[in-house]
Order: structure tokens, then C-alpha cells, then sequence
């Protein structure tokens, strides 16, 4: 049947109408707040390309985890901004480092809220790139016997879920292997299976101080251009033993989520990066653009696209609309 028998008209005349019908829905329960932590105490710095967003020491990051479960956030993702820097990232792995503090205070302090732990090492190194180099290059194997050593530091603080973000090429099997080795085989890994090189990172860069002193990630991180080769990512860490699979950015690459979320059976996430929240912030402060709206779109653009769970920095805002019954 067609007009005039048919009007899909008819089932957008009132909010509650549409409501009923509506086929996406974001939850609190489904983002996850990342914060960045220094060390020190009593220290919140805001971070200039993410407004709204702060670097903080580990006892705000403790009062931070409270506020964020009591307003409905009952998941975040840590990075740390370590003070000591090397040529391998050790400072990842010392049961003193920054996430290895900060697991330890939220998960004693507010013991419900979930801890996901970012594991890579271009915070950690000097040189500002995600693994072991030698002239220039990432060297793969060697950089995963490092990363086994981060995994087991956070896995002993009490990481909930620990998430490689690196892109080396067998991580999830060494972790996977290393952590049923050490009595945690309960304990999940999120991969960042399908993370581009992408320009949508620049904020972020600024607010861990990341950014390589020379080269760039494009022999580790993918091409934004490859649809397949994201498919083939997410295939690997699966075989390998992920519990959930991450594509990222999100924005950018709302077709490989689709494509992903078509292709397998698995807990999805979506990372909504620094540059596309920065960009509505700096457009919403401009004037130019209604932030809520633009963030509410977003959201829900991203869980339409096959995202279950959305890590963004818009957590707390949005379920903060939610409470309030303010995100239609
Ligand atoms: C670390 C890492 C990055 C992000 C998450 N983990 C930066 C990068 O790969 O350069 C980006 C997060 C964001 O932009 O919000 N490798």
C-alpha cells in the first residue's frame, strides 16, 4: 500500500506517539566516562582542546568515580599521565603507577563502579609511540611481552576490564595467555580492534601529552580508508579471546560499525573520540550549534549504527538529561 493509504505521517503526531515507535534508545547504563589521571593530589587542571574535561590526581579520581555512580555512570576508562617517562614504558607496569593507584582507591572507595583500564605505552614512553622501538620502527613481539606486564600490574590492582589500545598484532592472545596463566581468567578484555590512525585523536594528544616526537602510528594504527581489513582486526581478536570489540573513532566510521556489528556476535563498542567531542563543544560555545541536541544525535547516531556500549566524554551529561527525562 502506498499514499494516500499509507502516511507515516500518522505515527509522528505527539511525543508519546512517537516515543512508542521510536527504535533506538541510548542508556546511562551503556556509555562509559574515561578520566584522565596525574599524579599528586587535590589536583584539577581543565585541558584546554576538551572543555569540560580535566586532568586529575587520584583522590579527585576517587570523588570523581562517586559523583559519576551516583549521577548513573557506573563505568570508566583510565589513562594516565605518568610523571617518568623511558624508552620502554616502564613506569606502565609499577604496582606504584597512577592506574594501579587510582584501580585500587575506586574500586575500595566505590566498589560497584566498573574499571576499565586503557593499556598502551605512548603515554609511558618517551618517545611518545605505542610500543618498543628501534630505529624508528615497533618492534611487535617485544612490545607484547611488555604489555603482558602491564596487563598483569592492572590485573593485580583490580582492574574490571582491561582494554589494549595499541594495535600490536597478537595482543589479546599474549594478554588472553598471560592472565589464565595468573589466576584471572575471569577477568574480560575489551579490544580496540578496529582503531584507525586517525586526525580525530589531536585533543587527546594534548590532554595525556602523547603525541610521537617523531613518525606517526600509521605502520600500527589502520588506514581509515579499510573496511575489510577492520572486518579481518575484529575476526583475529575474537579468535584470540576478546570479550568485547571496539571500533574507533565512532564518527568517522559509523559504516565499519554497522559492517561489524552484522558480522559478529559480540558485545560492541564505539569510541566517540576527543576531536568529535571537542568539536561540538567548541561549535556549542561558538554559538553556532545547540550542544544538547548535537550530543543527544550523536549518541544515538552511534547506537544506531550497532553500537551496544559507547565510551565518551558526554557520559555525564547524558545521563544527567536522562535523570532529569530531558533526551527527546
Ligand atoms: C592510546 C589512545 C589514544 C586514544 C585512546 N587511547 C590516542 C592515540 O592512539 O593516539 C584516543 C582517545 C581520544 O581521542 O579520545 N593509544
Amino acid at each position: 500500500m502506498s499514499f494516500p493509504q499509507t502516511r507515516l505521517r500518522r505515527l509522528r503526531q505527539t511525543p508519546v506517539l512517537r516515543s512508542l515507535v521510536r527504535e533506538t534508545r541510548v542508556h546511562p547504563d551503556q556509555l562509559i566516562m574515561p578520566l584522565f589521571v596525574v599524579g599528586g593530589s587535590a589536583i584539577k587542571r581543565p585541558i584546554t582542546s576538551m572543555p569540560g574535561q580535566f586532568n586529575i590526581s587520584v583522590d579527585v579520581a576517587v570523588e570523581r568515580a562517586q559523583e559519576l555512580f551516583e549521577n548513573g555512570i557506573r563505568s570508566t576508562l583510565l589513562f594516565a599521565i605518568p610523571d617518568f617517562k623511558d624508552d620502554t614504558g616502564s613506569s606502565s607496569w609499577d604496582m606504584e603507577g597512577i592506574i594501579q593507584q587510582t584501580v585500587r582507591a575506586i574500586k575500595k572507595s566505590v566498589p560497584d563502579m566498573l574499571v576499565v583500564t586503557d593499556l598502551c605505552f605512548c603515554e609511558y614512553t618517551s618517545h611518545g609511540h605505542c610500543g618498543m622501538m628501534h630505529e624508528g620502527k615497533l618492534l611487535n613481539d617485544e612490545t607484547l611481552e611488555l604489555l603482558v606486564r602491564q596487563t598483569l600490574s592492572h590485573a593485580d590492582a583490580g582492574a574490571d576490564i582491561v582494554a589494549p589500545s595499541g594495535m600490536i598484532d597478537g595482543c589479546i592472545q599474549a594478554m588472553r595467555g598471560a592472565l589464565d596463566d595468573s589466576g584471572f581468567q575471569e577477568l574480560p578484555i575489551m579490544a580496540y580492534s578496529a582503531k584507525m590512525s586517525s586526525a580525530f585523536y589531536g585533543p587527546f594528544r594534548e590532554a595525556v601529552q602523547s603525541a610521537p616526537q617523531y613518525g606517526d602510528r600509521k605502520t600500527y594504527q589502520m588506514d581509515p580508508a579499510n573496511l575489510q581489513e577492520a572486518l579481518r582486526e575484529t575476526a583475529l581478536d575474537i579468535e584470540e579471546g576478546a570479550d568485547i570489540v571496539m571500533v574507533k573513532p565512532a564518527l568517522p566510521c559509523l559504516d565499519i560499525i554497522r559492517e561489524t556489528k552484522n558480522a559478529f556476535q559480540m558485545p560492541l563498542a564505539a569510541y566517540n573520540v576527543s576531536g568529535e567531542y571537542s568539536m561540538i563543544k567548541a561549535a556549542a560555545q561558538a554559538g553556532w550549534i545547540d550542544e544538547r541536541k548535537v550530543m543527544l544525535e550523536t549518541l544515538l547516531s552511534i547506537k544506531r549504527a550497532g553500537a551496544d556500549i559507547i565510551i565518551t566524554y558526554f557520559a555525564e551529561d547524558f545521563a544527567t538529561l536522562h535523570r532529569r527525562g530531558d533526551i527527546n
